[in-house]
């Protein structure tokens, strides 16, 4: 196990033994890529800060971004049966405490978040941030607007916009909470730019893994999209347009990047296999 992960798996340690907290934890543990986390410590190795400054915060993210996942497996939400190579939570524990575990991991993640630095006012910007990108201004709205495209063709404008909210918010947040560790808030303007790109990159790129993967590769259920009829950048440019938009966000990113004079090769490192990712 990693450094990080033998962190985040303490995170829960001062929560009351329940039947939610053992869905918190089954799904919190679970095999996660930990993106959010990655690219939070190389946002900080770009600042020349070590990751570990980072791991409270990381761990913050990773468990707002974990009861995003549970209540989007949710049968009133895409209804899927796998999720990180197990049955969803809902299937594993019910329904009941799937909502609630998502419920308890959300506000839990700002037990952590408090945890960030011995500077209560980086702490207290990265609480504001991450309230502010993961609620109804953030990742909720892209999921609201998510669902009631259901059964719905959509514009391309439209499908861009749901994820820039739905996933580009909780990964833009890791850029920006390293900026605030590092107190070097002028940038954040730029990393905001930056994520929003990387995040309609990994979304598009979801979208292909989801018509082209494998259940046993993914670790989730495929044809989700299709099943519940959204509208994917595949329905609306087929794989080979999609890819391309995929490849084109990601080069947007990495331009972006390389104007901001830091060292950022292991954030483009990263990025690059993301893109190439499989699952
Ligand atoms: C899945 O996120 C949901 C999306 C925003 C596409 P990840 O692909 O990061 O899922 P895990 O954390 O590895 O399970
Ligand atoms: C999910 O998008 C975005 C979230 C906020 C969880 P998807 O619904 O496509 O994610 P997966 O494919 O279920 O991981
Ligand atoms: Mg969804
Ligand atoms: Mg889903
Ligand atoms: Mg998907």
């Amino acid at each position: 196990m990693s450094e990080f992960e033998q962190y985040l798996a303490t995170c829960l340690d001062d929560v009351t033994p329940s039947r939610v907290k053992d869905a918190m934890q089954y799904s919190l543990m679970a095999k996660g890529k930990r993106v959010r986390p990655n690219i939070l410590f190389a946002t900080l190795e770009a600042y020349g800060l070590h990751k570990e400054l980072g791991y409270a915060c990381a761990s913050a993210i990773e468990m707002i971004h974990t009861y995003s996942l549970i209540h989007d497996d949710l049968p009133a939400m895409d209804d899927d049966t796998l999720r990180r190579g197990m049955p969803t939570c809902h299937v594993q524990f019910d329904e009941a405490t799937a909502i609630l575990a998502g419920d308890a991991l959300l506000t839990q993640a700002f037990i952590e978040a408090s945890k960030t630095s011995d500077n209560a006012n980086i702490n207290q910007k990265v609480i504001a941030y991450l309230a502010k990108y993961a609620g109804a201004d953030g990742m909720i709205l892209g999921q609201i607007r998510d669902i009631l495209g259901e059964h719905k063709q959509l514009s391309l404008e439209e499908l861009q916009q749901i994820h820039i909210y739905k996933t580009g918010k909780l990964l833009t947040l890791p850029f920006i909470c390293s900026a605030i560790i590092s107190q070097h808030e002028e940038d954040i303007e730029q990393w905001i730019k930056i994520g929003i790109y990387l995040g309609l990159s990994f979304q598009i790129q979801d979208d292909i893994l989801d018509e082209t993967s494998t259940v046993e590769e993914l670790g989730k259920n495929i044809h989700s999209d299709i099943r519940n009829e959204k509208t994917t950048y595949v329905t609306l440019l087929g794989i080979d347009g999609a890819k391309q938009e995929a490849k084109r966000y990601y080069e947007e990113a990495i331009a972006l990047l390389k104007t901001m004079h830091l060292h950022t090769k292991p954030i483009e490192d990263y990025m690059y296999s993301l893109i190439q990712r499989k699952k």
